[in-house]
C-alpha cells in the first residue's frame, strides 16, 4: 500500500485506534514483568518465540489433519467424530500456548507489538478462527450424523474447510509481517512512528 494512498474511513479508523494504544504500550513498558523481559532480552524473548513457533506446527497441524479428513483426502477409517475428538485437544492446548507466549511476547516489547496493523490483523483473524473451531466442534458434537452423512459431502463444507485453513496460514504469514509492517504502507501507525 503506497503511503500516499487514501484509505476507506472505517480503516482509517481502524489505524487511528490502533495508533492510539501507543500510550498505553509505553506505559506497560515500565511495568516490572515488562522491565524483567527487556533486562533479560538476550535469552527471554527467544525461548519464548521459539516455543510460539513449535505451538504453530501443532495448531498448524491439528487444523490440517482435519481438514484433509473433510476433504475426503485423509484419516477415512475414522469417523469425522473421531478425527476432531484426536486432533481437537492440541489445538485447544496449542491455542492457549500462543495465548500465553504471544502476552509474553506482547509485555516484553509492548511498542513494537501493539502499535502495528499486522498485529492486530492477526489478532482479529485468530479469534474469528477460533471461534470457527468452536463452533465447528460443538456442531459436531451434537449433529455427528448429520455431518457424517450429508454435511461432509456438500461442496460449500469443503470450500469453508479450505477457506479456515488459508486464515491459519494468513495469521502465520500476519504474525512474521509484525517485525515487518511497514508493508502495510500508510495503513501501518509503526511506520509514522
Ligand atoms: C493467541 C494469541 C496470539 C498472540 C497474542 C500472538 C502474539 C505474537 C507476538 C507478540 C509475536 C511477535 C512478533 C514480533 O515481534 O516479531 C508473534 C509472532 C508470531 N506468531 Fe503469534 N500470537 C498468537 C497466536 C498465534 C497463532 C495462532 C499463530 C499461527 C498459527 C501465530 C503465528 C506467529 C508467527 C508465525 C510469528 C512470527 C514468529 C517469528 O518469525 O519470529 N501466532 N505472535
Amino acid at each position: 500500500m503506497p503511503s500516499g494512498a487514501r484509505l476507506p474511513t472505517a480503516l482509517r479508523g481502524v489505524g487511528g485506534i490502533v495508533g492510539s494504544m501507543k500510550p498505553f504500550a509505553e506505559w506497560l513498558s515500565t511495568t516490572s514483568p515488562s522491565v524483567f523481559l527487556q533486562n533479560h532480552n538476550s535469552w527471554a524473548i527467544p525461548a519464548i518465540q521459539s516455543i510460539h513457533i513449535a505451538g504453530i506446527a501443532i495448531v498448524l497441524g491439528s487444523v490440517f489433519m482435519i481438514v484433509l479428513r473433510l476433504l475426503g483426502w485423509a484419516g477415512m477409517d475414522q469417523s469425522l467424530l473421531q478425527t476432531a475428538r484426536r486432533f481437537g485437544p492440541w489445538l485447544t492446548g496449542a491455542l492457549w500456548l500462543m495465548l500465553a507466549t504471544g502476552a509474553l511476547m506482547v509485555i516484553g516489547e509492548p511498542v513494537r507489538e501493539l502499535i502495528t496493523f499486522s498485529f492486530w490483523l492477526k489478532m482479529f483473524l485468530v479469534a474469528l478462527a477460533t471461534v470457527i473451531a468452536v463452533v465447528f466442534q460443538r456442531s459436531l458434537r451434537k449433529h455427528d450424523r448429520q455431518w457424517e452423512e450429508i454435511l461432509v459431502k456438500r461442496g460449500t463444507t469443503k470450500l469453508l474447510a479450505v477457506l479456515t485453513f488459508l486464515i491459519w496460514a494468513c495469521i502465520i504469514i500476519l504474525g512474521r509481517l509484525i517485525a515487518y509492517d511497514h508493508v502495510w504502507g500508510s495503513w501501518s501507525p509503526a511506520a509514522k512512528a
